[in-house]
């Protein structure tokens, strides 16, 4: 990668909104979110359950649209917004520029077809290659992912491989046509610890190799210690925290991503008197706050949190912003 090309932004997100019209109203599932995601690097997306990550991720391919689903804001890719792209033009991009890799491998992945067939075929709906060398391209991929004996995989089927092995098929799938970014929606949280370590460790290899970048979508921090270059933390649809991983592990400043970070100890070493595990729940409704939408489960909360909504603010160091008007450290 040159000098040159490392700063470039291949993806800017601009005040993203995904609302779903559900039986109590319209729910603001993504309300608001600013991003941008460089060539090369992991963009991390942390949040509770609800949060909005997925939402967030389906709209900038497209994948949840619908009449229930009110989509606006822009999301720019080489000067595209994909939230108004054609139906046609996103099936080109999703897979080939940009692909998806979601939780549950064995729900994505047909089970009547060989894992490898799962690829050629999405190596042959997005570029015309013989079907043999598209086979010997799935072996090779396989053995980067680094799945066992790969000439012999890719001849099995889903049901025969295990967990681990059917996740890097996940993402064999998702790097086969070499994407520019690819969104990685709770990859490992299937896993166990140690097999989530290795797949991570994958991504992060084929991410050097290739320069590819990525969105990973997890609600745990330890997972994105290891790996991500920059951290978003989302609350109810909004980021509420974004900055380099540094900045947001050591040295977090909103309330919520202390919380956060306090329920992983092996990130923060023995909980501190002043880090306690977030009580209440995650705010999922339809009805907002006029103010912050943490405040109810913030100890820190005051007056001045009811309204108006908080913005993200530029801290004292470039690149980190956070969005708490009352506990934010100096
Ligand atoms: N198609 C839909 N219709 C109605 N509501 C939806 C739809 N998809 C998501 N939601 C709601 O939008 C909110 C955000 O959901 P989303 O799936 O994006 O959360 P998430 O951060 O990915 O959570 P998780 O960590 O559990 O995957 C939730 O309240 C969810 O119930
Ligand atoms: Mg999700």
């Amino acid at each position: 990668m040159s000098a040159a090309t490392a700063d470039e932004v291949i993806l800017d997100v601009r005040d993203l909104k995904v609302g779903f019209t559900v039986r109590a109203g319209r729910l603001p599932a993504v309300d608001g979110v600013d991003l941008t995601l460089r060539r090369g690097e992991t963009l991390a997306l942390v949040g509770e359950s609800g949060s909005g990550k997925s939402a967030l991720a389906m709209a900038l391919v497209g994948l949840n649209r619908g009449p229930r689903t009110e989509i606006a804001g822009t999301a720019d890719f080489h000067g595209e917004n994909l939230l108004t792209a054609r139906e046609s033009r996103l099936r080109r991009i999703r897979g080939a520029r940009i692909a998806v890799v979601f939780q549950d491998a064995l729900a994505a992945l047909n089970p009547l077809q060989r894992a490898g067939g799962q690829v050629v075929e999405m190596i042959r709906t997005h570029h015309q290659v013989p079907r043999a060398e598209a086979w010997r391209q799935t072996a090779r991929l396989f053995g980067d992912v680094g799945i066992a004996s790969p000439e012999r995989s890719v001849r099995a089927y889903p049901h025969e491989l295990s967990g681990g092995m059917r996740q890097r098929v996940m993402i064999a799938l998702g790097l086969a046509n070499n994407p520019e970014i690819l969104i990685a929606d709770e990859p490992t949280t299937a896993l166990d610890v140690t097999i989530q370590a290795q797949v991570l460790q994958v991504l992060r290899d084929l991410q050097r190799d290739h320069g590819t970048a990525v969105i990973l979508i997890t609600h745990d921090l330890g997972v994105v210690a290891g790996v991500a270059d920059r951290i978003a933390v989302m609350y109810a649809g909004r980021v509420v925290e974004t900055g380099t991983r540094e900045q947001v592990l050591f040295r977090p400043r909103h309330p919520y991503t202390r919380g956060l970070l306090a329920s992983v100890p092996s990130l923060t070493g023995p909980v501190t008197g002043r880090l306690t595990a977030i009580g209440g729940s995650a705010l999922t409704g339809v009805d907002r706050p006029p103010g912050c939408a943490f405040a109810p489960r913030c100890d820190l909360a005051g007056a001045g949190c009811s309204a108006p909504v908080p913005l993200l603010r530029r801290g004292t160091e470039s690149g980190h912003l956070d969005a708490c008007v009352a506990g934010g450290q100096p």
